[in-house]
């Protein structure tokens, strides 16, 4: 088709200039597929945006699982619309003022056309295998036989509506309706037509999705192509030429009005194109927008340069696609990475609530999710980018108070568990992001977080900040007067917060406040004051587990609470309530029996607790084989490689085979739980290219690539960092590490830090179909806040040292790590 066309002109000009990490034939867009993720629960955005765009034009379907706009599930096609998020759950978010499309009203007769959306979705089946979805792109064509197709620039879409030619003599009719995805709108909505230009702006008030609060969005949409015949405004069912103006209340008994504008053309014979600027600020702003960026109506040209921007941020990861590896690889790859740069979105310019000229992303849907793994991989592929986004993260902090933990629709969003924006900004602290980031203001942030409790703490930063300094635990049915959220997650608040300290400590060290390091180091050693060395955990046939140890719940009396380890695990059948409801449990989305490997600094004093690395293995092989984790929620990232910290490299390197593709495949139903904003996408991006990290720490897991190569250029440095696999094996039975160089000198240690990225180094693997010693000596193991103790070669298990002992820290950048 003529756009594809396109497309492999633009890309035969514009390769060989930025593909500066391969060969210049390599093209990586071939290998996306957007709709991955569109069936079963995936809710990612399937459609047409630039990287963090705020366009994002797509068909919004009559789904239940329609967060994200669009799903290949059957459902019909109740508009097109260009606000949306990515792989949310919960509430669809954003889907404001869609344009449906008719050929024709019957008889020509305006009331006989089909308004309110609930009824319309007769005229929106849709045949998937007219779906087409390109970076850039997305196009589907209607049983009606209207074509629809659309592209964005950053705060503008274009659509392109094609009437079938059997209708001539009829007059095609766009409406724009005054709604969103989730039927939120509130009072007073307004829309105008301009009869003359057929120009339609408008607003609305809508409720954020998973926030409190809401946000008014604005919108202004220009026509082109064909004449107009006539316009005016709908209410309801019915519509009328002789109205231009609407001001309309948000529902009668719970039903949101129908309610917008609609505009006919004189010739079904030239395809309409509507340009829909968008604005936070105002309707005026949403046209200024549209005039400025896409000035023209040129949908090519708006439709090249969205495909050049994708290539571009594409471009520094370049894998082999030879030996014999298979392409849907390649395609699980690629697709991964595009959809951690789907979201956050870019809304510099867009924010109501402040302008101080800095940049502002929002859609930090949610952190919890993303500091896992999501904005570690930006970290590599586009760090300027994470500049901007934690530039914006301490400016909201200078204008909310706080850090926001989770943010969608300039509203702040719920907090999950932990300030884990802590992590985010500390993470990138030692990776060594600076671009015009105020580093200073960043440490009064992370550290109001530790010290000053919000009085909604629903919200952002942290609750129970007195018991926490009293008691060293966040207590099950806290005591605390002084700020409000869902008092539950006791046991993961305080794991998580355990951990947030942690990675204050280390900022605090590497900016040299010294005694700021030792008190949070100390405070991120809570985690152990939760810990039940008595605990049982039977499954739910009754059968023991065999394990003991376990985190429990604690009163404020150091009583300790019951909460069964399974509790709100995968294979929790009994209706836990697991998620942010106030009968929750003390876990967040999660159990006891996976949060208990959640001490990500301190590794070697869990594994002491777990009775040694051999236990240790069995207790995360038989989290991981009693599906007691599932891979679909990001609490188990980690997990899969922690093997690692135990010695055994190649265990985890099996566990990652394990998930992918058996979890991670390229068809739409190919996610195993929402994609979180693109977070299962950096999962699948970061195991495969073998470099797992452990987000908040300079520390990346080695694992083999999933490829024979992996070429990742820094944006930063330009230089390339190549992974090379020797006796690499597509059938993935050769996964284990026999033997390592960096930059031709032997290199035994299990994990590498991000100067391998900005300096482009080079690490040759060399593989076998067993484990082997590699990686597996304690001085090869990744850094822990304890010494490790129990492996061979350290000598007997010794004390686990007091909580006031202060441990020897090197957080150095270099990477000797601390403890060792
Ligand atoms: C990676 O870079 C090296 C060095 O420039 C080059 O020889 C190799 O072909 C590249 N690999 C791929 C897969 O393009
Ligand atoms: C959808 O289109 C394909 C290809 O044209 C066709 O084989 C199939 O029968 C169509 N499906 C339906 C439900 O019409
Ligand atoms: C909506 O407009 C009406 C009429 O102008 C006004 O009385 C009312 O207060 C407005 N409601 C809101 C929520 O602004
Ligand atoms: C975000 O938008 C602002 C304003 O247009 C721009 O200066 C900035 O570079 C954008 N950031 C990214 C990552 O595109
Ligand atoms: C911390 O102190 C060391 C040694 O005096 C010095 O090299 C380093 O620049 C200091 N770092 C900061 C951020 O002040
Ligand atoms: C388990 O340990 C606690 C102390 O942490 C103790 O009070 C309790 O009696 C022990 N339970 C059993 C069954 O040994
Ligand atoms: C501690 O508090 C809990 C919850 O109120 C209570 O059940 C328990 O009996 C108390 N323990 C003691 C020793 O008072
Ligand atoms: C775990 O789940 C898989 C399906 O994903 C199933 O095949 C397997 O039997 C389950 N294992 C156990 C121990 O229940
Ligand atoms: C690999 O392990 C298997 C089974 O543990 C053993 O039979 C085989 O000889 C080993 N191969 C090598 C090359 O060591
Ligand atoms: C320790 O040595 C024993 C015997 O050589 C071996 O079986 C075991 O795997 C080793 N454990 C670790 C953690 O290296």
């Amino acid at each position: 088709m003529h756009s594809f066309h396109r497309d492999f002109i633009s890309l035969l000009l514009v390769a060989p200039a930025v593909l500066r990490a391969g060969a210049a034939d390599f093209d990586p867009l071939q290998y996306v597929d957007q709709l991955i993720g569109s069936r079963d629960g995936g809710n990612v955005f399937p459609g047409a945006t630039l990287p963090y765009g705020l366009a994002k034009a797509v068909a919004d379907t009559n789904s239940g699982s329609n967060q994200g706009g669009f799903t290949l599930d059957g459902t019909p096609i109740l508009g097109f619309s260009a606000l949306h998020d990515s792989g949310t759950g919960g509430e669809p978010s954003l889907g404001n003022f869609p344009l449906f499309p008719y050929a024709a009203c019957p008889g020509d007769d305006l009331n006989l056309c089909v308004y309110p959306k609930r009824t319309r979705i007769a005229y929106g089946s849709f045949n998937s295998t007219t779906v087409v979805a390109r970076p850039g792109f997305f196009s589907v064509t209607l049983n009606t036989g209207i074509k629809a197709e659309m592209t964005t620039s950053q705060r503008t879409a274009l659509f392109r509506f094609t009437f079938p030619t059997a209708t001539n003599g009829a007059h095609p009719l766009l409406l724009q309706d005054l709604s969103d995805l989730h039927n939120s709108r509130q009072d007073n909505a307004s829309v105008s037509i301009d009869p003359t230009t057929g120009r339609i702006k408008g607003q609305a008030l809508f409720v954020s999705s998973f926030a409190q609060g809401a946000y008014k969005s604005y919108f202004c949409t220009d026509f082109s192509g064909s004449t107009i015949l006539d316009t005016g405004i709908f209410v309801d069912s019915r519509a009328s030429t002789d109205v231009k103006d609407l001001a309309i209340s948000r529902s009668i008994n719970g039903y949101p009005l129908p309610g917008g504008a609609f505009i006919r053309f004189e010739s079904p014979k030239t395809p309409v194109t509507a340009r829909v600027g968008l604005s936070f600020i105002s309707s005026d702003q949403a046209c200024a927008n549209a005039e400025a960026e896409i000035p023209s109506f040129d949908f090519e040209a708006v439709q090249s340069a969205a495909t050049d921007a994708w290539r571009k941020k594409l471009s520094p990861i370049v894998v082999s696609t030879g030996g014999g590896v298979d392409q849907n690889q390649i395609k699980n790859l690629y697709s991964g990475i595009y959809r951690t740069l789907v979201n956050p979105q870019n809304y510099t310019g867009e924010n109501p609530n402040w302008d101080t000229g800095e940049v502002y992303f929002d859609s930090f849907y949610c952190l919890w999710d993303s500091f896992r793994s999501q904005i570690p991989f930006l970290t590599i592929l586009d760090p300027s980018t994470v500049e901007q986004m934690i530039r914006s993260l301490i400016d909201t902090y200078r204008h909310e108070g706080w850090l926001p933990d989770c943010h969608m629709s300039l509203s702040k969003g719920y907090t999950q568990g932990g300030s884990n924006a802590d992590v985010i900004l500390v993470d990138g602290y030692l990776k060594g992001l600076t671009g015009g980031i105020d580093w200073d203001v960043g440490y009064q942030a992370v550290v109001k977080d530790a010290e000053v409790e919000p009085f909604d703490w629903c919200c952002h930063g942290r609750g129970g900040i007195d018991s926490w300094k009293a008691l060293g635990y966040i207590p099950v049915q806290d005591f605390d007067y002084k700020g409000f959220g869902t008092l539950t997650r006791s046991l993961s608040r305080t794991l998580e917060y355990s951990y947030n300290d942690f990675t204050i400590a280390q900022m605090a060290k590497a900016m040299n406040k010294t005694i700021d390091a030792e008190k949070y180091l100390d405070s991120s050693d809570n985690w152990r004051n939760l810990y039940k060395a008595n605990q049982t955990s039977n499954l739910y046939s009754g059968t023991n587990t065999g394990f003991v140890g376990f985190f429990q719940p604690k009163y404020i009396n150091g009583t300790w609470g019951l909460q069964n380890p399974l509790k709100c695990s995968n294979i929790d059948n009994t209706g836990s309530v697991c998620s942010l409801q106030n009968t929750g449990a003390e876990t967040f989305e999660s159990s006891i029996w996976e949060y208990g490997f959640y001490v990500p600094h301190d590794q070697a004093s869990l594994i002491e607790l777990y009775g040694g690395p051999s236990n240790f293995v069995k207790r995360l092989d038989y989290l991981h084989d009693q599906n007691i984790t599932y891979i679909g929620n990001e609490p188990a990232f980690l997990t899969v490689f922690q093997y690692h910290y135990a010695g055994r490299p190649g265990l985890s390197a099996k566990r990652s085979h394990f998930y992918i593709p058996r979890f991670f495949d390229t068809t739409p139903e190919g996610l195993p739980g929402n994609d979180d904003s693109g977070a299962m996408g950096s999962f699948v991006a970061f195991s495969m290219i073998g470099l797992f990290p452990n987000p908040g720490q300079d520390v990346y897991l080695i694992t083999p690539p999933f490829f024979e190569s992996v070429n990742i250029t820094s944006p930063k440095t330009g230089k390339t960092a190549i992974v090379r696999a020797i006796n690499f094996d597509p059938t993935y039975a050769a996964i284990y590490i026999q033997s390592a160089t960096l930059n031709g000198e032997p290199y035994t240690k299990n994990w590498i830090d991000h100067s391998f990225f900005t300096e482009g180094k080079e690490l040759v693997l060399t593989l076998g179909k067993n484990e082997s010693s590699w990686g597996t000596a304690v001085k090869d193991l990744p850094p822990s806040v304890s010494e490790y103790v129990g492996f061979n070669g350290t000598g007997a298990a010794r004390r686990t040292p007091p909580r006031s002992l202060r441990y020897p820290v090197d957080f150095g950048r270099t990477g000797l790590g601390f403890g060792q």
